[in-house]
């Protein structure tokens, strides 16, 4: 009776560690890299919400793979964000509904996967990037897949919207670097028009998935600096307090 106790205690315990083992393993793995194959890293999220902005590509046409369900038209249809969501979670996401929707799969399938599958996957048919991009940018892109996306519903509540960072702490990162841009009040910057205009604390709480990701990964096309170098509970502590920030 004791041994199986034991055996049992030692079952879940091999269990747990292999779960912890798992979900850790991206952020261990970022860790691991080092110069040049950090820096892609870095590139592969910028170049993930918006390649074409970032390398300065122009296309009218909108991607043969985008869908007739689909709202959208023209350059924005080539954007990995548009088809796979700013949660990477596609039509299981926020993605699901919307004028965002197309009923396409998201990226999470391929977390911790090799590199390489990826890079093939982006030269395949449906994608077709492979005349469009350097073979450094699509690695970039697929060391992103691999190791750059993360599990956002394990960090923000898919109902309240709210990140379960510490504002506080976010406060002293915001107000020592991001203040320099988007002022203390995150409304130096009108990301809108002057109808409606969207200031950090709009876009925060309206999209956080969204505003995670400029987090982490820096504004394709812009000066924006990219947090990578923080851990993801950092990150999360910027995002809590541009939730805090003023919406109008
Ligand atoms: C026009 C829409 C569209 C765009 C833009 C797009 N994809 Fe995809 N992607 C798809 C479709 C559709 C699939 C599913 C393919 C299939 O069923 O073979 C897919 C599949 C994938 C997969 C495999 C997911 C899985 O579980 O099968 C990865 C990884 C991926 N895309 C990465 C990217 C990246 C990175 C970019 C940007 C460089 C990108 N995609 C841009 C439509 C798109
Ligand atoms: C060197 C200037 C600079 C710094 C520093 C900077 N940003 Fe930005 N950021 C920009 C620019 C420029 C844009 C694009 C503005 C536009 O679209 O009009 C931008 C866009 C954004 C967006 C996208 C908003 C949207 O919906 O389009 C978010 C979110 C954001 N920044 C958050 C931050 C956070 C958080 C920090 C601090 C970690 C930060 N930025 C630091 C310049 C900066």
């Amino acid at each position: 009776m004791k041994e199986t106790k034991i055996a049992c205690c030692l079952f879940i315990l091999a269990v747990f560690t292999l779960l912890v083992t798992v979900s850790s393993s991206a952020a261990e793995e970022i860790e691991k890299l080092t110069g040049k194959k950090f820096a892609q890293l870095a590139r592969g999220g910028v170049l993930y919400d918006n390649w074409l902005g970032e390398l300065g590509v122009k296309i009218d046409k909108t991607h043969p793979s985008y869908p007739p369900a689909g709202q959208k038209k023209g350059a924005a249809t080539w954007r990995c964000k548009e088809c796979h969501g700013w949660d990477y979670k596609g039509k299981a996401g926020a993605y699901g509904t919307g004028s965002s929707f197309t009923g396409i799969v998201g990226i999470r399938a391929y977390a911790n996967q090799n590199p390489e599958a990826i890079l093939k996957t982006l030269k395949n048919d449906t994608h077709a990037f492979g005349s469009l991009m350097s073979d450094s940018d699509l690695e970039a892109l697929a060391l992103f897949v691999t190791y750059g996306q993360i599990d956002v519903d394990l960090y923000i509540n898919r109902q309240t919207k709210k990140s379960i960072g510490d504002p506080a702490n976010g406060g002293r990162i915001f107000l020592s670097t991001c203040i320099k841009c988007h002022g203390e009040d995150g409304k130096a910057i009108n990301f809108k028009d002057e109808k409606s205009p969207e200031y950090m604390g709009t876009v925060a709480n309206k999209n956080p998935w969204e505003t995670l990701h400029k987090i982490r990964w820096g504004h394709p096309g812009s000066q924006m600096i990219s947090l990578l170098f923080l851990g993801l509970k950092e990150q999360l502590d910027v995002l809590s307090f541009c939730q805090s920030l003023p919406e109008k």
